[in-house]
């Protein structure tokens, strides 16, 4: 099986289920703000996720259905929020939801993806046991995304921050819906117990490597291929795993650099493809994707138990694609 077009298929099961929950109603600019992402596109990583989590357990991947849509709701929702809170203004290649239609509306897009996530929950057909669980699930994620978004605010204003805080911060902003997303797929395709616990450590450790990599891809990409500003995170001054090597091994001219230019809003284009010059000299981008390499290990080790399948195959080439991807 090939990923790519696995990704596609699956992808397109997603866009027809969100297509009958967000139809066109009045306040019409409520609507159209709340379809503007989902519509554009995106990987579909997190409901891809799902399906082949139970597909690897022998489920049948139509019953994890409503559950992924409900992931991917979540995750565009926190997109539309993250947007405002980082400044940026491109999304999926166009103008993210709060350029496009205001602060308020954007706001209240992204609460009505919230709600409309848990209407496609309702649509799952599990015992009332799993069903209460999967329900339980689905809100210790969001309370994890939410505190990790939160520290990734806060972490902007503080001057260092450990490997192990960082670690944490993106566990929880988007390990969380990873985990939740290989365990989920699991519970509903009636996995084992080891099986459940085997997919969600594959799902937090590959959210780790897959943020990882989203932290690289905003300094390295261009904004067309990536569709998203490109070097937000420098001039936002986040702790990137990347940022965090480099703060605690620069001195000098190096480290008066990251105090002119990191967290610097008004920083030039050409300032931060400096720092980003200095963030590879310093070997912090080859740390950050050691790590990353380490962490996906990790995810290919958790599935060992996982008997040999398509899926499980289509689990290994995520793995290889979440630190490879060029978007
Ligand atoms: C972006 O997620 C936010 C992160 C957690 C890094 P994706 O890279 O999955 O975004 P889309 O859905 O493909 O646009
Ligand atoms: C995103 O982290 C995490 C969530 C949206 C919860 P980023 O802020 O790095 O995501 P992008 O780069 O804007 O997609
Ligand atoms: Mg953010
Ligand atoms: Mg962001
Ligand atoms: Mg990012």
């Amino acid at each position: 099986m090939d990923l790519q077009i696995e990704l596609i298929k699956r992808a397109e099961m997603f866009n027809t289920y969100w297509q009958q929950y967000l139809r066109i109603k009045k306040p019409t600019k409520l609507y159209e703000a709340s379809q503007h992402l989902p519509a554009a596109g995106g990987k579909r990583i997190r409901p891809f996720l799902t399906l082949t989590s139970c597909e690897s357990v022998s489920g049948e991947k139509e019953k994890a259905l409503p559950f992924a849509a409900g992931l991917e709701l979540i995750h565009n929702f926190t997109l539309v929020h993250d947007d405002i809170m980082d400044h940026s203004l491109l999304r999926r290649n166009l103008p993210a939801v709060h350029v496009k239609f205001g602060e308020p509306a954007a706001i209240l897009a992204g609460d009505l993806l919230f709600a409309k996530a848990f209407e496609s929950l309702l649509e799952i057909s599990v015992d009332f046991q799993t069903f209460k669980l999967l329900q339980q699930d689905f809100i210790d994620g969001i309370i994890a995304i939410c505190e990790g978004q939160q520290l990734d605010m806060e972490f902007e204003s503080r001057k260092t921050v450990t490997e192990q805080e960082y670690l944490n911060m993106i566990g929880k902003k988007t390990g969380a819906l990873f985990e939740l997303a290989g365990k989920g797929g699991a519970l509903i395709g009636g996995g084992k117990p080891p099986e459940i616990a085997a997919l969600q450590t594959y799902g937090m450790t590959l959210g780790l490597a897959f943020q990882i990599w989203d932290d690289y891809l905003d300094m390295s990409s261009t904004a067309t291929t990536l569709g998203k500003d490109i070097g937000n995170d420098i001039r936002n001054g986040k702790k990137t795993l990347i940022a965090v090597h480099s703060l605690t091994h620069a001195t000098g001219k190096d480290k008066k650099l990251l105090d002119d230019v990191f967290g610097n809003h008004a920083a030039s284009e050409q300032e931060v493809t400096l720092v980003y010059g200095l963030f590879k000299e310093l070997g912090s981008i080859e740390y950050a994707q050691h790590r990353a390499l380490q962490l996906v290990n990790q995810a290919k080790d958790a599935i060992a138990i996982i008997k040999p399948s398509d899926a499980k195959e289509l689990l290994f080439q995520l793995i290889e694609y979440t630190i490879q991807r060029e978007k």
